[in-house]
């Protein structure tokens, strides 16, 4: 079964084809960076009126490396929520219209839930960590948006056991960015500037350190390098300093992040940890999250780059198991942009 995969969530239009629920077939993506980067973060008009622009050559863009054309799509998946309102609306009302003409299923599905299941797509792009995980799983979900840790038990079987109190790691990411100058998105930037630096230079502070707390707090750290930079200054971009201020920031926010979800896999007892969303593209958290893994004799699942940040190879991988399960028509779901939006099976 091939599915055509639709997402716009937030600033990258995106299409990809997947057969049977993992293998990708071709995967496109429009990012919108150049738009949103003398603004510091996503402008939510700005953004919807891109994917209104790049929605329909995105798709094409996919049929042509494919080689394929409209009629050989089985199914489309779209990404049906949390996002922002505008951008959702120019993807779900694409895939309604479209899974109309070609009378096909339609099937929309949580973005968050997309995350958590990239792993399971069979693409070995260079960064892939560790190939296919098993159920069940230890999930860090980390991107712009969020940075949720689930228990999952099977492909719709999802417990939250911890979720951040206030900013998400990439947004964390991307305010510091902004603070000291770095373009959007932030944590790219950082990343490679943290590459030279120290990551002990400057202790930042680690929230909820206590063992039994499985919630994330970015907010304090936020803070905290901001008056850092008031009172110190913000160094030049091509010095020492700048590189141990980005590593040191950094080493806060991953820190937190691996003892928290590896504490949370021995507790328990899970052998698998995946780890994915934008922020799992992060090069010293998959560093550390390797170390960590294999001294707890865990093993830890990480997309390819081009499978964490935001794509439709996700949507259509994780829309073919409801679509496998029960075929469902496009008035059988409904788009909501809240972060309450319900993972799982589309209701019917
Ligand atoms: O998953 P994603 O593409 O979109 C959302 O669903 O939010 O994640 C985007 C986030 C941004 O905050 C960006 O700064 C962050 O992922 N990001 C990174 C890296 N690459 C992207 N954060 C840390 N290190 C990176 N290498
Ligand atoms: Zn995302």
């Amino acid at each position: 079964m091939l599915v055509l995969g639709i997402e716009s969530s937030c600033d990258e239009t995106a299409a990809a084809l997947v057969e049977d629920g993992r293998r990708l077939v071709a995967n496109a993506v429009a990012s919108q960076v150049p738009i949103h980067a003398r603004y510091g973060g996503v402008v939510p008009e700005l953004a919807s009126r891109a994917h209104i622009v790049d929605i329909v050559p995105v798709v094409q863009r996919c049929l042509d490396e494919a080689g394929l054309g409209l009629a050989e799509i089985d199914a489309i998946a779209v990404t049906a929520g949390p996002g922002l309102v505008g951008s959702l609306l120019v993807g779900t009302e694409f895939a309604k219209s479209l899974a109309s003409v070609l009378e096909i299923p339609l099937v929309g599905v949580n973005h968050i839930e997309g995350h958590l299941m990239a792993p399971f797509l069979d693409y070995d792009g260079p960064e892939r960590i560790s190939g296919t995980p098993d159920f069940p799983f230890l999930g860090l979900v980390v991107s712009g948006g969020h940075s949720h840790l689930f228990h999952a038990r099977g492909v719709g079987d999802y417990e939250l056991v911890g979720a951040t109190r206030d900013d998400a790691a990439g947004e964390a990411y991307d305010k510091v960015a902004k603070m000291i100058g770095l373009p959007y998105p932030g944590g790219l930037y950082i990343d490679r500037a943290a590459k030279s630096g120290n990551p002990t230079a400057i202790r930042f502070p680690r929230a909820l350190p206590q063992k039994d707390s499985y919630e994330f707090s970015f907010s304090g750290l936020k803070t905290s390098v901001l008056n850092h930079v008031r009172k110190n200054g913000t160094p030049p971009h091509d010095s020492a300093e700048f590189a141990d201020l980005c590593a040191s920031f950094q080493e806060a926010v991953v820190d937190v992040l691996v003892t928290k979800t590896f504490r949370k896999a021995r507790e328990l007892g899970v052998q698998h940890v995946v780890i994915s969303g934008g922020v799992s593209a992060n090069s010293r958290l998959r560093e550390r999250a390797l170390q960590v893994a294999s001294s707890n004799g865990v093993s830890v699942h990480i997309p390819p780059i081009a499978l964490c940040t935001d794509n439709a190879a996700m949507i259509a991988s994780l829309g073919w198991h409801y679509l496998a399960d029960k075929p469902r028509r496009f008035d059988a779901w409904a788009l909501n942009a809240r972060s309450s939006m319900k993972m799982g099976p589309p209701a019917s």
